[in-house]
C-alpha cells in the first residue's frame, strides 16, 4: 500500500482517521495487542510503512497502572511536580518530571473513573518506542508513534493536542541553514512536527467522542530511526525567555536583587540602566512629590575624578579621626568596589516641596520622609537592574563627603548624594545566604 497521498495535481497532502473500536482499557492489559487489532478494523486502511499512530497519553497512562485514588490529588500534583511556573488561587501551572510545563502537572481526572487521577505515563518516549516495536512485531510495519496530551498554551486560548512522547518521528524539523521561497535564510525555523501532528489527530479524536487513536498517511518523510523522542521539545532554562508567571516573577526580581561587589569587564548598556531609572521613578514619596535624581557617570574620566576626590576626603576624616596611615591604606582599599566597577550611578535626593515646621523634631520627620522615598527608588532601580541582569551593589561613600560630589559633579546645591550604585556583569554569584524568615520580622497586635 502506497504511504503517499497525493492532493490532485500532485500537491502534498495527507489523510487522518480516528481507530475506533479500542475497549476501555485497564491497567495490565497489552496495548499493543489493542491497537494492533483496531487499526486492522473492518472498512479502515489498515496500517502501513510510513504511517503515524497518534495515540491519547490516557489510554497508555491506563494501560501502565498510572492511576491513583482521587483523594490524593493534591498529592499526586505535588508528587509530579518538579517546578511551579505560576500559581493563580488553587490552579498550579507546574513543570513536571516529564519536563512539561501543564496545568496540575498533567494530572487528569476527566476520562477516568470518578474517585481516581489519571497521571501521565512514567517516561512517553519509552512508551512510544514500546508501541512502535510492538506494531513492527505484530504487523510488520515501519510506523512513527506520538503519544499526545491535551494542553493549553501561553498567550493563546484553547487547548490542542501535543506530542509528549514519540518514536519514529522526527519530532523537530530543523529548517536553519535553508532558504524560504523568496531565498530569504531561515534563521530560526525548526518546525514543531510531531506537535502539528498531535493537533492533526485531535481533530478527528476529539475530546468527547471516546476515540483515543488515530492515524496519519501521506507523511513518510517525518517517520525514521532517527527520532529523537518528544523530550526534545523541553526548552532548556537557559533557553527559556518566559520560565515564570507573572506574578512568580515580580517575587522573585525582588529575591534575585543581591549586593554584587566583583563585576567582569562587559561594558554596561546605558539603555537597560535608563529603563532601571524609569522604574526606580515609579517609587512612593511624600506629598506628591518626586524627589530623585540619578546622576550617571558613564565615562571613567568622570568616574575616577570622583573617586580620587572622594578618596581624599575619606582620608582627611580617617586622619580626624586618628588612625595610623597603614590602617587608613587598608581602609581606602575597600573603597575598590567603586573603583572596579564598569559604571556608577549617584542616587540624589531634592528635598523639593517638602514642608518646613517651627520645631525640629517635625523638621527631622519631614527629612525622614524624604530620604525613605530615596531608598524606595534606590530599590526600584536595584532590582530593575536585576531584572536587567545587571548586578549592583549600593554604596554609602558619596553620603560622607557631599560637598565633594557636589563640586566634582558640578551637582546643583540642593542634590544630596545618597551614596553611588556600582554597576556591572556579576563576575560571580551572589554567596549563598540562609533564607530569612517573614515570622522572625512580624510582630501582630
Ligand atoms: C544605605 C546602604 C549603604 C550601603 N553601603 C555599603 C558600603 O559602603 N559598602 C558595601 O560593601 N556595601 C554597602 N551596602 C550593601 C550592604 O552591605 C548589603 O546590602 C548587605 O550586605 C546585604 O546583602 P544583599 O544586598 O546581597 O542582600 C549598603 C547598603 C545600603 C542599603
Amino acid at each position: 500500500m502506497s504511504a503517499e497521498t497525493r492532493a490532485g495535481g500532485g500537491a502534498p497532502g495527507y489523510r487522518v482517521w480516528a481507530v475506533p473500536g479500542i475497549p476501555e482499557v485497564q491497567a495490565g492489559d497489552d496495548l499493543v495487542k489493542v491497537l494492533a487489532a483496531a487499526v486492522m478494523g473492518e472498512g479502515l486502511p489498515g496500517l502501513a510503512d510510513g504511517d503515524v499512530l497518534l495515540v491519547t497519553s490516557k489510554i497508555v497512562s491506563k494501560a501502565e497502572g498510572r492511576i491513583v485514588r482521587a483523594g490524593d490529588r493534591e498529592a499526586a500534583i505535588d508528587a509530579e511536580t518538579v517546578r511551579v511556573v505560576a500559581r493563580r488561587g488553587t490552579l498550579r501551572i507546574v513543570e513536571n518530571r516529564q519536563g512539561l510545563v501543564m496545568a496540575a502537572a498533567g494530572v487528569d481526572a476527566s476520562n477516568t473513573a470518578a474517585g481516581t487521577v489519571l497521571l501521565l505515563p512514567e517516561d512517553p518516549d519509552a512508551s512510544a518506542r514500546v508501541l512502535r516495536e510492538g506494531l513492527r512485531e505484530a504487523l510488520g510495519v515501519d510506523v512513527g508513534v506520538v503519544v499526545t496530551d491535551t494542553s493549553g498554551r501561553p498567550w493563546r486560548s484553547g487547548l490542542t493536542d501535543i506530542a509528549i512522547g514519540a518514536a519514529g518521528v522526527r519530532v523537530l524539523d530543523d529548517l536553519r541553514g535553508g532558504v524560504d521561497a523568496h531565498g530569504n535564510p531561515l534563521s530560526a525555523t525548526v518546525v514543531a512536527t510531531a506537535d502539528e501532528l498531535a493537533a492533526a489527530g485531535d481533530l478527528v479524536k476529539g475530546k468527547v467522542s471516546g476515540l483515543p487513536v488515530a492515524v496519519v498517511r501521506g507523511l513518510p518523510h517525518v517517520v525514521g530511526e532517527d527520532g529523537s523522542g518528544a523530550r526534545a521539545f523541553v526548552r532548556s532554562a537557559a533557553d527559556d525567555m518566559f520560565r515564570l508567571g507573572t506574578s512568580e516573577a515580580v517575587r522573585e526580581a525582588v529575591t534575585l536583587r543581591r549586593t554584587v561587589r566583583e563585576f567582569t569587564d562587559e561594558p554596561v548598556d546605558g539603555a537597560a540602566v535608563r529603563r532601571a531609572v524609569a522604574a526606580a521613578i515609579t517609587a512612593p514619596a511624600p506629598h506628591h512629590t518626586t524627589p530623585w535624581r540619578f546622576v550617571l557617570l558613564e565615562s571613567a574620566e568622570a568616574r575616577v575624578r570622583l573617586l580620587d576626590a572622594m578618596r581624599e576626603a575619606w582620608i582627611a576624616d580617617l586622619r580626624g579621626d586618628g588612625f595610623s596611615e597603614e590602617s587608613i591604606a587598608k581602609r581606602v582599599r575597600r573603597g575598590d568596589v567603586l573603583r572596579n566597577a564598569p559604571y556608577l550611578v549617584v542616587p540624589c535626593l531634592v528635598m523639593d516641596g517638602s514642608h518646613t515646621y517651627r520645631d525640629a523634631r517635625r523638621n527631622a520627620s519631614e527629612r525622614e520622609m524624604f530620604v525613605v522615598a530615596a531608598g524606595a527608588a534606590v530599590q526600584n532601580f536595584l532590582v530593575a537592574l536585576a531584572g536587567e541582569r545587571l548586578g549592583s551593589a549600593w554604596i554609602s561613600s558619596t553620603m560622607f563627603c557631599r560637598d565633594v560630589v557636589r563640586e566634582v559633579l558640578a551637582l546643583p546645591e540642593g542634590w544630596d548624594p545618597m551614596g553611588a550604585v556600582a554597576v556591572g556583569h556579576a563576575a560571580a554569584p551572589p554567596r549563598e545566604r540562609p533564607a530569612r524568615v517573614a515570622s522572625s520580622f512580624i510582630s501582630v497586635r
